[in-house]
């Protein structure tokens, strides 16, 4: 009996051990996915200054919207800043106000598809009008869910 309890606190115990590992690795390809978006983004945005072909920057902008489309996924609760061994800027707020968070998050959906659309058709002012637009909604949602 003794020993079928120590059993079971240790299978707990591993238990416990295991959901923790698994939320390390949500931050980790969280912050993996948000980086290579970023490196993307300030690529796009070099050549909007530069005011040279946007159509070189479509597969980037394509690889930044099949992220946004998982985006939604990656914010399991227990993932904020301050949880207990996890390094993340995800702010408490994102829990708070859910659905705020949701709308920020939706905002980019049709920013990205604009900029998509502008840089396809090569047309180098729609281009750099979607590049700002679509920098608005990234600090939309930074100001008030990402810690500086
Ligand atoms: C719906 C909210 C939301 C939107 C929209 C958003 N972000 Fe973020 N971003 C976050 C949150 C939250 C974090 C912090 C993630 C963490 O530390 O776990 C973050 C982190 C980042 C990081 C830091 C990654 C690292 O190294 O830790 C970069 C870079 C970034 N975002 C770029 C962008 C860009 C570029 C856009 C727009 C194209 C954008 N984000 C749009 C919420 C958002």
């Amino acid at each position: 009996m003794k020993l079928w309890l120590a059993g079971l606190g240790l299978a707990m115990m591993m238990g416990g051990a295991i959901a923790q590992t698994n939320l390390g690795s949500v931050v980790t390809e969280r912050r993996e996915g948000f980086k290579a978006a970023g490196d993307n983004m300030t690529a796009v945005a070099a050549v909007a200054r530069a005011g040279s072909d946007p159509r070189e920057t479509v597969a980037r902008i394509t690889a930044i919207q099949a992220w946004f489309a998982t985006v939604g996924t990656r914010f399991p609760a227990g993932t904020q800043q301050g949880a207990a061994g996890l390094d993340t800027r995800a702010l408490p707020a994102i829990w708070t106000d859910r659905a705020g968070f949701d709308a920020a998050l939706a905002a980019m959906g049709p920013r990205l598809a604009t900029l998509r659309e502008a840089a396809a058709s090569g047309h180098v002012a729609n281009f750099q009008a979607a590049v700002q637009a679509t920098g608005a909604a990234c600090g939309d949602c930074h100001r008030p869910y990402r810690a500086r």
